[in-house]
């Protein structure tokens, strides 16, 4: 690996940026073979500050290639949150129809106008690139969406609605979410608003996305609307809560069923430390998430990434030349649970594209500590770990421990009285960056049975947990003296069967 990419915490096969700030994804969008990922970057420091779009490129979603900053600051803000499509048509005129130009969408933050106290300083721009993204140019008459008078007005994530022959964006609006119309990009209209009433307000709503899946095993299709909010997540800080509904291209409306499922209180099975709100991911790190768009009908997956942090503390995490990382990327299924309709997550087939070595555990008791490394006689920092825990009494609770020799661990496991997964990092090392960062994180579980089917995918400073099929997730990033190569399952109230399970370890997308 180059050695600028070995630094301590430094991911080894998720994506980071080489260098200086960055923040949310932004403008992914599926053209010619490559998967683009934009994200927002402050080059010239660790922090967050002046935004810029910052820019790369991967035809798996997990090994990327760096490209140049495309979007600087310019005389109308610096460059906030926003989506990318392919004008397939030519809408907007700003290509041809032989060569479709990508445009992007993002939210001009003025700050010179905010220091005057104004609120009209975010508005929303276009971008475009007639060249599969490696050029681009600002149209011409920014903004093509002026601010009517409201502080948080952002995050536009634009796509193409099939039924009306039209665009549609979605845009935070300090505690909604409102509906554009446009026939070509460049004239917006609003259609309707949704959210202020219902779903969690803890803090302002931000980076929204609006797409369509089929519920799994059946022929209905539902839309489903993501809504990023800071702070207000169940865990604390930055969180990603979703609606399910329907959309006639021009209002949202919620299912009823998911209406009544959003309302229940106590939510036992969707709410955790009494919060409002459904939850992408319960962990503390996983942050604007949208999804990629113009991904080819043939493909059938809709594509998730986040941001794997957490403005709680995100400007301190111990990192020295960069500051954090995206999630794996994902793919999202509508499913039918217990608690209603619910949205599952799982990595990506193509992260199989890293697997290394690997074995499989025998069928096995586990009565009280069994070391799953000791067993594959290999360990690493970088694994994908599947098993299936089978509870032989009700009351049983296990926990994953990965830990170093260093007396540091995180504990990802189930707590049986709350019905709720976890994942402890009070002791994954020396949080002195932040008051902010250690804690236990709850997450509710959606299935029922004694058998707990269990995924973690491992990159030296982060898990992701996907549990009973990514129907519960959690996702949260620490910080180690030493890696945790160590690996340990524990029935820590009653007794188990380890029906089946595998570790494969995986090579960094930096090896040669
Ligand atoms: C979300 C967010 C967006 C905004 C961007 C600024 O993390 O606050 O709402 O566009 O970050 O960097």
């Amino acid at each position: 690996a180059p050695e600028s990419m070995q630094e301590p915490y430094r991911l080894q096969f998720h994506f980071t940026p080489p260098t200086g700030w960055m923040n949310d994804p932004n403008g992914m969008v599926y053209h010619r073979g490559e998967y683009h990922l934009f994200y927002q970057h402050n080059p010239d420091s660790t922090v967050w500050g002046p935004m810029h779009w910052g820019h790369a490129v991967s035809k798996d979603m997990i090994n990327w290639e760096h490209l140049p900053i495309a979007l600087y600051p310019d005389s109308l803000g610096t460059i906030f949150s926003g989506s990318a499509v392919v004008d397939v048509q030519n809408s907007s005129g700003l290509g041809t129809k032989e060569n479709p130009p990508m445009i992007a969408i993002y939210t001009y933050h003025n700050a010179a106008l905010e220091q005057k106290g104004r609120d009209d300083f975010q508005t929303q721009g276009i971008a475009f690139s007639l060249d599969n993204g490696r050029n681009w140019t600002k149209y011409k008459n920014n903004p093509v969406l002026k601010n009517p008078g409201i502080r948080d007005f952002r995050d536009p994530k634009v796509s193409w609605y099939e039924e009306g022959q039209k665009w549609i964006m979605a845009l935070a609006v300090k505690d909604h979410i409102s509906f554009y119309s446009s026939k070509n990009l460049l004239d917006w209209k609003l259609e309707s608003d949704f959210g202020a009433d219902v779903g969690a307000h803890g803090g302002v709503w931000e980076c929204p996305d609006l797409f369509k899946l089929p519920v799994k095993g059946t022929k209905e299709e539902k839309w489903v609307l993501l809504v990023n909010i800071n702070p207000g997540a169940p865990n604390g800080g930055s969180g990603t809560q979703y609606f399910v509904g329907n959309f006639d291209g021009k209002r949202f409306e919620m299912d009823p069923q998911f209406a009544a499922s959003l309302q229940r209180k106590p939510l036992v099975a969707s709410t955790v430390n009494g919060q409002e709100g459904i939850w992408l991911d319960y962990g503390r790190d996983n942050y604007a998430g949208v999804t990629w768009a113009n991904v080819p009908e043939r493909d059938g997956r809709r594509l998730f990434l986040g941001w794997m942090s957490n403005w709680d503390y995100a400007n301190v995490v111990p990192t020295e030349k960069w500051r954090s990382a995206m999630t794996i990327a994902r793919t999202l299924e509508l499913e039918n649970t217990p608690a209603g309709l619910r949205v599952a997550s799982m990595p990506v087939k193509e992260l199989q594209n890293l697997y290394q070595q690997s074995y499989t555990f025998k069928t096995q008791p586990v009565t009280s500590t069994l070391s799953l490394t000791e067993q594959a006689s290999f360990s690493t920092p970088t694994y994908d770990l599947q098993l299936e825990l089978e509870r032989l009494s009700p009351d049983g609770q296990f926990a994953i421990e990965l830990s170093n020799d260093k007396d540091q661990k995180v504990l990802i496991g189930f707590d049986a009285t709350r019905g709720q997964y976890y994942i402890d990092r009070r002791k994954a090392g020396s949080h002195t960056f932040s008051d902010n960062f250690g804690g236990i994180h709850y997450a509710p579980r959606l299935a029922t049975g004694a058998t707990f089917p269990l995924r973690l995918v491992v990159d030296v400073a982060s898990v992701e947990v996907f549990a009973d099929g990514g129907k519960t997730v959690l996702t949260d990033i620490f910080f180690p003296d030493e890696a945790f190569t160590n690996v340990r399952l524990i029935a820590d109230k009653g007794s188990f069967n380890l029906a089946s399970g595998k570790i494969t370890s995986l090579r960094s997308i930096y090896a040669a």
